[in-house]
């Protein structure tokens, strides 16, 4: 087990009805807020009224319209709003682009250059005004976490920034606001959350041994409610655990004693920033192919230790046993009814290996699990095809 450092800071109100906490969390943090929003799910499901009502005694500005895949030029106007008016918290109310987008205008607000800076350059990233997240989207887990990911179609780049300044002072979790998300949305994030968790446990240190077990049953809670949370929108033991399971996915605890570089995200992020596909999807497509292209000798036996202890299979041989494992990934997916080809959202192999080249530049996949190149990454992409 490696050394690690777990630094918790946010204070998480999870359960219904938990919102009625928020002039307690706002309080010590200024009265002067931004509000970000994005599209207006929030005003359609009575989260905005309600926060309204509950700040009442605050000054409260507004940024609506941050897109799924925040876009730099969001970023932009909240940083200057928050100069403009003197803001002293940032209240983001959304998924992860919400929340994401909220982390570097809390850094830009303090920043006199272009924001753009903060994602290229994290240590530009000086003091960050507090964050309150709302949390309506379980998937990215940056209700707690260090990171966010922001995207600039103009030069065709997703990078992910991060500072430990980022992580939300506090987060409200109320599985209920979960009822109106849509399928795609739930399945979507659904496979991000296993992703966070494949990345984090198909990595070189074997010795994290209870890290890897914390691991798995996320893994098993998302199989078991997703499905439940699909055919049932609300229900609320269903939203609930996939709530848990995505700020548990990442948030440290399940890297905690492990080491090394990412996969999947890196390749999907190339694909959001070419093509803003929804980011779940990209990795749900992506994941599988990644899987089968790794599976050898040398992995073989993390993999048949991930179908026997996630998805109960009894073979005996090793191979069999980890094809069992990938093929159920890839099935589960797909019975999310998510799209399982590049080809079905709108990818042809045009920028195949221009995607490939910016993976290899950004997402240090000479570290990861299975180290890979230009030209893995290119194969990688073609199976998904
Ligand atoms: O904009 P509104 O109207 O709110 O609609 C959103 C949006 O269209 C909708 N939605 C959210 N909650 C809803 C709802 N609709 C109905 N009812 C609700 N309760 O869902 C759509 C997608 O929202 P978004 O925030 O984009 O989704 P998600 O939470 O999956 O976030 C994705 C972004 O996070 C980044 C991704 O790359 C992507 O940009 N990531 C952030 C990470 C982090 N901070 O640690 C790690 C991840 O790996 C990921 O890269
Ligand atoms: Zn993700």
């Amino acid at each position: 087990m490696n050394n690690f450092t777990y630094h918790v800071y946010t204070d998480v109100r999870f359960g219904k009805d938990q919102i009625n906490t928020l002039p307690e969390l706002m309080a010590p943090l200024g009265k002067k807020v931004l509000l970000v929003y994005g599209g207006g799910s929030i005003k359609r499901n009575g989260i905005y009224d309600k926060i309204q009502k509950l700040l009442s005694g605050c000054e409260i500005y507004e940024l609506s319209g941050i897109e799924p895949n925040p876009k730099i030029e969001s970023v932009r106007a909240g940083a200057a709003l928050c100069k403009e008016h003197g803001i002293e918290a940032v209240l983001a109310v959304g998924g992860g682009s919400v929340i994401d987008a909220s982390k570097v205008i809390a850094a830009g607000a303090n920043y006199d250059g272009d924001a753009w800076d903060l994602v290229v350059d994290n240590k530009k990233i000086g003091k960050v005004l507090p964050i309150v997240a709302i949390l309506t989207l379980a998937a990215t887990g940056s209700e707690m976490n260090k990171n966010a990911v922001i995207s600039n179609m103009t030069t065709n780049e997703k990078l992910g920034t991060s500072s430990h300044y980022f992580k939300p002072a506090a987060a409200i979790c109320d599985p209920t606001y979960l009822f109106t998300l849509p399928a795609n949305q739930t399945a979507a994030g659904t496979a991000d959350i296993m992703s966070h968790v494949f990345e984090q446990y198909f990595q070189k240190t074997e010795t994290a041994y209870l890290t890897d077990r914390f691991a798995e049953s996320i893994l098993k809670t998302c199989i078991k409610y997703c499905p439940v949370a699909l055919k049932q929108p609300d229900n609320y033991e269903a939203r609930a655990n996939l709530m848990w399971a995505s700020t548990q996915a990442l948030n440290s605890l399940i890297s905690a004693g492990k080491g090394g570089g990412w996969t999947c995200h890196p390749i999907e992020h190339e694909l959001s920033a070419f093509y803003d596909i929804t980011h779940g999807v990209g990795l749900a497509i992506v994941t599988p192919r990644w899987m089968r292209y790794i599976l050898s000798d040398a992995t073989v036996e993390k993999f048949a230790e991930y179908a026997r202890n996630v998805w109960d299979c009894k073979e005996e041989d090793n191979w069999k046993a980890a094809n069992y494992g990938i093929d159920a990934t890839e099935e589960f997916f797909r019975d999310c009814g998510i799209p399982m080809k590049l080809s079905e959202v709108g990818i042809d192999e045009s920028k195949f290996v221009a995607m490939a080249e910016d993976a290899v530049k950004f997402g240090g996949l000479q570290y990861a699990y299975v180290a890979l190149d230009k030209q893995d990454v290119v194969e990688i992409l073609k199976m998904s095809l």
